[in-house]
């Protein structure tokens, strides 16, 4: 573990034993607490986390979603199944408000065919060649589930368990902690894992989304958020402008498996180190973007990772965060048969992903930084999106 992310993860944890207050309305049990926030100005909203039911699922679990605002009339939603973000609302320069991240208005859509929309990922986020690796000398199997290779956790990842959530809240933030322990040899993998995800929204039009995992096996992890992004709130994503903070990125093979290769960007549709439509070089890259950049910051660090502009709402998101890669995924399979929030039909490139995480395959390229946490250690990250107008 790096000292940086140490410190991030120190001050994160002072913000949570100092969370002292946790003011959440249980709908269910019709005892709603009243909010401390004070009463809000004029145009604003008041600080606030509600809990609500969100259905059931067929083996009887009840799924609660938990609905967050902040002062500055930022809301979110997350619910306890996969962790995910189910909605989030951001005003942009005009004062509308518009929901910019793809997904159902019910549990059922989510349950019964989702891409990942908006849910934690993991035990491993992103791909295992054959869904094999070796560690300490002991050859593992893990479940494969997109061809021959392991992608996103397996068959059952961690975005289609039920997740236990605690609200939180602080001066100038609210949020959600999950959490979840991974049985060992769940999915093929060694080892228990309990993890910690929390969500938070701030008074600075940040969401805050902070990972935490400790092992009794080593074993490979690598968590991430699996959000489709449009901020402009529909249509396709081709017009949003990137800022990508990464000289170079990890060529694959048709697998979608890194190659091993760690290839500049420089003179490529891969260059995003000056702003770049989506859509202006798309046409070059062989199925669409869907690839990891390897971040300037190495990793470690808080810094920022990418800038998205989407210029007919003027709104922008900056992504930070302590993970050395963000795979850039522009909604290639996407195809029109999944109808969302709204009954609106999700076509191809109508969302992308900026998933920060370490390196597709890493248990398999000793050159790329280690996913590998070990007993005693704590796996820890970081990412921040933060939302401006222009
Ligand atoms: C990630 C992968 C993509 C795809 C999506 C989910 O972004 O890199 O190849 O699997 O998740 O559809």
């Amino acid at each position: 573990m790096k000292r940086g992310a140490t410190i991030v993860a120190m001050g994160l944890f002072s913000f949570l034993a100092l969370a002292g207050l946790i003011a959440c309305k249980d709908e269910k049990a019709g005892l709603p607490e009243p909010s401390v926030a004070g009463e809000p100005a004029e145009g604003e909203t008041a600080m606030d986390i509600q809990k609500r039911p969100f259905g059931r699922t067929p083996d009887g679990t009840d799924i609660e979603v938990y609905a967050l605002t902040t002062d500055k009339g930022l809301k979110a939603r997350v619910m306890t199944y996969g962790a995910t973000l189910v909605s989030l609302e951001v005003p942009d320069g005009a004062g509308r408000t518009d929901d910019i991240v793809l997904g159902y208005d019910a549990l059922d859509g989510y349950m019964k065919s989702s891409p990942y929309f908006g849910s934690i990922v993991g035990r491993y986020g992103n791909r295992i060649a054959k869904g094999r690796f070796a560690l300490d000398g002991v050859a593992y199997q893990l479940a494969t589930n997109n061809g021959e290779n392991h992608l996103h956790g397996g068959i059952k990842g961690f975005d289609k368990v039920v997740w236990k959530a605690e609200p939180m809240r602080e001066a100038g933030a609210v949020g959600v902690k999950f959490g979840y322990v991974s049985k060992d040899d769940e999915e093929g993998y060694p080892g228990n894992l309990a993890v910690t995800v929390i969500y938070s929204l701030t008074n600075d039009n940040e969401l805050k989304i902070s990972y935490e995992a400790t092992a009794d096996k080593a074993t490979p992890v690598n968590l991430t958020h699996h959000s489709y992004f449009n901020l402009a709130g529909g249509g396709d994503v081709l017009g949003h402008e990137l800022t990508i903070y990464a000289d170079a990125y990890t060529p694959v093979d048709a697998g979608l498996i890194p190659t091993g290769e760690i290839r500049l960007v420089a003179d490529s549709p891969f260059d995003f180190t000056t702003p770049h439509s989506i859509g202006e070089r798309i046409a070059r890259v062989e199925g669409g973007y869907d690839h990891n950049f390897v971040l300037r910051s190495g990793g470690g660090m808080m810094a920022l990772a990418v800038r998205v502009f989407e210029p007919q709402s003027g709104r922008i998101m900056e992504i930070s965060t302590t993970e050395p890669g963000l795979q850039f995924y522009s909604g290639n399979f996407l195809d029109g048969t999944i109808s969302g929030k709204g009954g609106k039909v999700y076509n191809k490139h109508y969302g992308f992903c900026l998933e920060t995480q370490h390196f597709p395959d890493s248990p398999n390229k000793p050159d790329f930084p280690s996913t590998i946490l070990r007993p005693g250690a704590v796996y820890k990250s970081l990412t921040v999106h933060r939302f401006l107008t222009r």
